[in-house]
């Protein structure tokens, strides 16, 4: 079924969803994005992901394309008008359609807005019950992950080749031995009852899932230790997980090969998965 997207101020099919072949975030990955999920037609952590949205475009001097309000009734028309009741929705600000030059283009060119749909099952996935595989690789993208851009070209890879090995996702690795992130998610590992993931900073994307699980277990006395850890550490580990708007807290069981604990999905994970899932779907708007 055609879905219906949004393209600068139209609703349209997507096979009439066009944009300029000189759209910055075509031509130089000028650009930022943000997904955001959907569950029974609501979306999950919805002023977390525009208020990242925000951060983004303030820290690359892009212009704002529409207010909260406004972004917020987009997402709620798509998910009418494509029925979703449960997927994602993909949102992409550029800095717009310039002629190709590595200046930015000229004050009050119009910022480009496109935003479309994906449905898919995000409550009950076969790798929340299975747990993952994840394999490392060395980091080599920039050094501002902090800002959500679309030059996802390096993640991608990454996970390609962590496909290759027989692995479900790569862990990325900086210079010094230390896990960042996931190639699209937040990672953690549990060790004596203790949950541990990076301290936030420019090398890893500040998840906004990451922020609701942190915020929902300390209300249940489940406390979190940011610091960043090694593969080894994360081998020896008693339970891993990963976090991302579309994984919400989904258990890692194994390390380059190695299993993590029991090599099964630990029972802090599954506990911090449905103390996310009860609080941020009660939040949902
Ligand atoms: N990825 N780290 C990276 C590099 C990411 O791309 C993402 C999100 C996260 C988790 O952030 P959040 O909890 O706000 O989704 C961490 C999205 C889901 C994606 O690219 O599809």
């Amino acid at each position: 079924m055609s879905r219906i997207t949004y393209v600068n101020g139209a609703f349209v099919p997507e096979e009439e969803a066009k944009v300029s072949i000189f759209d910055r975030a075509f031509l130089m990955a000028d650009g930022v994005y943000e997904v955001t999920t959907v569950i029974g037609g609501k979306l999950i952590d919805f002023p977390g992901h525009m208020a990242r949205l925000k951060r983004s475009l303030g820290e690359l001097r892009m212009a704002v394309p529409a207010d909260e309000a406004e972004l917020l009734a987009i997402h709620r028309e798509l998910v009418s008008r494509n029925a979703l009741n449960e997927g994602l929705i993909y949102l992409q600000v550029s800095r717009g359609v310039a002629d190709r030059d590595f200046l930015f283009p000229p004050e009050g060119t119009p910022p480009g807005l496109v935003l479309f749909t994906q449905a898919l099952p995000v409550l009950h996935r076969e790798s929340v019950r299975r747990g993952l595989k994840v394999a490392s690789m060395p980091d080599l993208r920039w050094a501002r992950r902090d800002i959500k851009t679309v030059q996802l070209l390096y993640p991608s890879l990454a996970k390609t080749e962590a496909k290759a090995k027989g692995a479900d996702d790569a862990w990325l690795v900086d210079d010094q031995g230390f896990v960042t992130e996931g190639s699209s998610n937040n990672a953690y590992i549990v060790k004596d009852d203790k949950v541990r993931t990076r301290e936030l900073s420019h090398s890893l994307l500040h998840g906004i899932t990451r922020a609701a699980v942190m915020s929902f277990a300390a209300a249940e006395g489940i406390s979190f230790e940011e610091r960043p850890f090694t593969i080894a550490e994360a081998k020896d580990a008693d339970e891993a997980f990963i976090t991302s708007a579309s994984a919400f807290v989904t258990p890692v069981v194994s390390v380059d090969g190695a299993p993590v604990g029991t090599g099964e999905p630990g029972p802090v994970t599954k506990r911090l998965r449905e103390i996310y899932i009860t609080e941020s779907l009660k939040r949902a708007v």
